[in-house]
């Protein structure tokens, strides 16, 4: 049996500081997977045939920001307009043959994300556009219908629009409230037009409004957090993501670190080490719970049940999310894929695949275009590890989903993490402390390597 501090965290008085050195990645997972090419026939193949799953999402992906901020590598292509028209008309174009393929009428859809980028940042006219589209497919009664985005130029006729075309959940990035930290990000708005935008979307009676928030960000003091946490609460916003800045190579922050520099505000080059993100993690948490809302994950919390963030949880899962969009990821009958990257590359895509030249008989079958960069085959292990993702992420491993063979052989990693303080044992499950929530994607990382390095015979 091979145990390492990397599985386990070590001993120590403060597991929340100090169990970990630093946070291992953004998301855990192992790969059981190999590159496959997908040409025209299996291309078609997937589009004509009936899904197997019984969970299903959407993800639709806008890459446009107006802004470059300071943290973020999600900046794909500036906010032009004509551009952004273009890709909008082709993306619709092509949400609406998907939608009328035997794969998305075989089973309806639980929940829909268009992400980004700033979806937020296209117009009124075009977010009813992409509404439309998406009503196209089945979805269940009820389905979570997600714009991502920020309130900067989220105006009313954009929310209406919105809302009278199906979409349901706003999850806007505010990163922080506090107006230096802000402009020190490369943020557009100060914390009162912030406050007072939430303050008015939230009043609406059945949409979910969720925030973003970020702790680390240069110049963000224990005190300027506080602060933070408490404008959540006072905004009015029906859930809350805390994150954790990570390190994240190429972008601003990480660009500065290397010449030795801090992008802190005027007031302060503060940036806050792992143990002080590890206390920004535990006030926010607290303070939430003390305040009577609900954790739904490790870092998201409701203050309302009309929040339900199903994207997020079933994507955790496992589930089949069919992507749409440059550089959009999902998985399509078990194949993982990511969509090529480059706008042109996308747009290029849409006129090969409209010609099928090589192949008169596919032409003829409805798919839309063929647009992927990479394609992973399906991983046999993938609901399997969907089990501890999750259920690490929630903060409850219930071993009623795993078989007590599965249970008795982790038990040495349970024990170990339960002496770390960083989880409590029992014969129904595991639970984590708040520590052990601050640092669980470390430990599912430490469970795939525990699984890696000692496999179950
Ligand atoms: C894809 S981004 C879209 C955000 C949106 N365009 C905006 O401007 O707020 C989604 C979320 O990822 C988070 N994020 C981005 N970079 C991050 C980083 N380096 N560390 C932690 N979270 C990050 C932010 O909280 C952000 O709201
Ligand atoms: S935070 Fe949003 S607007 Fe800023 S670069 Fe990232 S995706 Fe673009």
């Amino acid at each position: 049996m091979i145990l390492t501090s990397t599985m386990t965290g070590i001993d120590s008085p403060d597991p929340l500081q100090h169990a970990f050195k630093v946070k291992s990645a953004p998301h855990a997972a192992r790969s059981g997977s190999r590159p496959v090419t997908v040409d025209d026939a299996l291309w078609q193949q997937w589009w004509q045939t009936p899904t197997q799953a019984d969970k299903r999402a959407l993800y639709i992906h806008i890459p446009f920001c107006r802004k470059r901020c300071s943290f973020c590598n999600f900046f794909e292509n500036g906010a032009k307009p004509e551009r952004i028209s273009h890709y909008m008309t082709t993306l619709c174009q092509q949400l609406t043959t998907a939608a009328q393929t035997p794969l998305a009428q075989s089973q309806p859809f639980d929940t829909v994300y268009v992400g980004g980028g700033t979806p937020t940042d296209i117009t009124a006219d075009e977010i009813a556009q992409l509404g439309q589209a998406i009503q196209g497919f089945p979805l269940v009664a009820n389905a979570e219908v997600t714009l991502e985005g920020r309130l900067n130029g989220f105006d009313d006729d954009k929310f209406n629009h919105a809302l009278d075309n199906g979409f349901n959940r706003f999850s806007f990035g505010v990163q922080s409230f506090d107006t230096e930290v802000r402009k020190a990000a490369g943020r557009f708005d100060d914390k009162d037009r912030l406050l007072a935008r939430l303050q008015q979307l939230s009043q609406h009676p059945t949409a979910s409004i969720v925030i973003d928030l970020i702790f680390g960000l240069p110049g963000q003091t224990m005190d300027i957090w506080q602060q933070d946490i408490q404008a959540a609460m006072d905004s009015g916003a029906h859930g809350v993501d805390l994150y954790q800045l990570i390190a994240l190579a190429g972008n601003r922050i990480d660009k500065a670190g290397e010449k030795g520099k801090i992008l802190g505000t005027d007031n302060s080059d503060f940036q806050a080490d792992s143990q002080t993100r590890a206390n920004m993690y535990a006030y926010g948490a607290k303070t939430f719970e003390e305040n009577q809302w609900q954790r739904l994950s490790s870092c998201h919390w409701r203050s309302d049940e009309r929040e339900r963030s199903i994207y997020n949880s079933l994507a955790k899962s496992g589930i089949e999310i069919l992507p749409f969009g440059a550089g959009g990821g999902g998985n399509i009958h078990g194949y993982s894929m990511m969509n090529a990257r480059g706008l042109s590359e996308w747009h290029q895509a849409q006129v090969t695949t409209e010609s099928y030249s090589s192949d008169a008989s596919l032409a003829a079958k409805l798919a839309p275009a063929k647009v992927p960069a990479m394609t992973l085959s399906p991983n046999p292990l993938v609901h399997f590890d969907a089990i501890f993702k999750r259920g690490l992420d929630s903060g409850v491993l219930d071993f009623n989903n795993l078989a007590p063979k599965v249970v008795a052989h982790l038990k040495p990693l349970f024990e170990a993490w339960q002496q770390h303080g960083l989880a409590t044992l029992d014969d129904n499950g595991l639970s984590l402390t708040l520590a052990g929530r601050f640092w669980n994607v470390n430990m599912q990382t430490g469970l795939f390597e525990f699984f890696d390095k000692n496999p179950i015979v």
